[in-house]
């Protein structure tokens, strides 16, 4: 039986990959964080079959002691601050975990089992004022926000300590994945949420930043399964995880109203802009520069053939039932 140790395994992607590596007969561990009110948050349903290990990235100690209690086969490091727009408020927790907390992972396995493989989760915003469209394996970065900017110190630390040990450590350049689990600050879960409240009369308006932004949104459930994939090679490599397209904030937004049958009209521009519910004439949509970002990552579009030639991965759900499937969610998650 395998074994395998996922830091960040209460969040969105920890629990999607926990539960396929449970299917795969693996022998699962995960570092949970010490919280005031003890939960397990998207793991809840699976806390019996998995076996948690307290720590915390930051803390090197507790980071050799998951090592050693789990004797894991493959690591996966998922653990970080994840919401780009908290980098610049908390820009040095923000490097302390996506930055550092990488180096701890890495030296635990270096320590207690170096043989040991292991997975760096990074990501589209290593991008940020892009370089080429669309985005490759070989595109230069240009990190937009203290997120991104942490995140690249983790994806390079992590092809350092491959070179210098010859380690097998590997990064997923992950580009935007959502899902019913997603956290409700990230746009896509902050739509299908207002959305439904509106459906249902429970809220007026949903209020945004830039809806001119681009992203290439794929559902989490199937980013897991290239993780997996990336630590089941020969060699060690790096993969962009992509849908190959884009969308506007703006159209996720349409979107989403439209399976709960909101049409929705957009008059004005930029901070003047509103949506109007067709049929009712009220105003649904507007913005609110206090979800403006200091810099922005305009577009973000990339090119998986490597993953998909390489791995044999290939996405399974589309843009439309990703957004279907959050919206559903949601609705069935109010009306209880
Ligand atoms: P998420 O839902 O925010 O989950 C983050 C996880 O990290 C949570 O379990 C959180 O635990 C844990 N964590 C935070 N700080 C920690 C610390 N100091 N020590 C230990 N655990 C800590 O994020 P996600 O969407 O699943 O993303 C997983 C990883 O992929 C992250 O590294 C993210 O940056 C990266 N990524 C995500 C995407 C995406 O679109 N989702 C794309 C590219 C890369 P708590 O429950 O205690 O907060
Ligand atoms: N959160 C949020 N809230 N974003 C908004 C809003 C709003 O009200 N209005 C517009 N946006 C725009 C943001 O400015 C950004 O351009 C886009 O919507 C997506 O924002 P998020 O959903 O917060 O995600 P992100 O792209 O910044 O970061 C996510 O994807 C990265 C991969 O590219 C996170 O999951 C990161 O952890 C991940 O690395």
């Amino acid at each position: 039986m395998k074994k395998a140790l996922i830091t960040g395994i209460t969040g969105q992607d920890g629990s999607y990959l926990a539960e396929l590596l449970l299917e795969k007969g693996y022998e699962v561990h995960g570092l949970m964080r010490r919280k005031s009110k003890l939960e397990f948050g998207n793991v809840e349903h699976i806390k019996d079959k998995i076996n948690i290990i307290y720590g915390d990235v930051t803390d090197p100690i507790s980071v050799m002691n998951a090592m050693k209690t789990s004797e894991a086969d493959e690591v996966y490091n998922l653990a970080a601050q994840s919401f780009v727009g908290t980098s610049w408020e908390q820009p040095l927790a923000t490097a302390h975990i996506d930055a550092l907390g990488v180096t701890n992972v890495l030296e635990a396995i270096r320590t207690i089992k170096p043989e040991a493989k292991f997975y760096q989760a990074s990501t589209s915003e290593l991008y940020g004022l892009v370089q080429e469209i669309p985005q490759k394996e070989t595109t230069p970065f240009y990190p937009r926000s203290p997120y991104g900017v942490a995140k690249l110190y983790g994806h390079w630390i992590t092809k350092n300590y491959k070179e210098s040990y010859d380690m097998y450590a590997c990064s997923g350049i992950l580009f935007n994945h959502e899902s019913e689990r997603r956290g409700k600050e990230f746009v896509t879960r902050k739509i299908t949420d207002a959305v439904t409240r509106i459906k249902l009369g429970l809220q007026d308006k949903l209020e945004l930043g830039n809806m001119e932004s681009k992203r290439d949104w794929g559902h989490a459930q199937d980013y897991v399964r290239a993780m997996w994939l990336m630590l089941q090679q020969e060699e060690p490599d790096d993969y962009v995880v992509a849908t190959g397209e884009t969308h506007k904030v703006r159209e996720f937004v349409e979107k989403a109203f439209s399976f709960v049958n909101i049409n929705v009209e957009w008059q004005g521009e930029g901070v003047e802009e509103i949506g109007i519910d067709k049929s009712t004439g009220k105003i649904i949509v507007s913005v609110n520069p206090q979800f403006f970002r200091p810099a922005e990552v305009d577009i973000l579009l990339g090119d998986p053939t490597k993953a998909e030639t390489t791995l044999g991965w290939n996405r399974e759900i589309s843009f439309d039932s990703l957004v279907e499937r959050m919206v559903k969610n949601d609705l069935d998650k109010l009306k209880g």
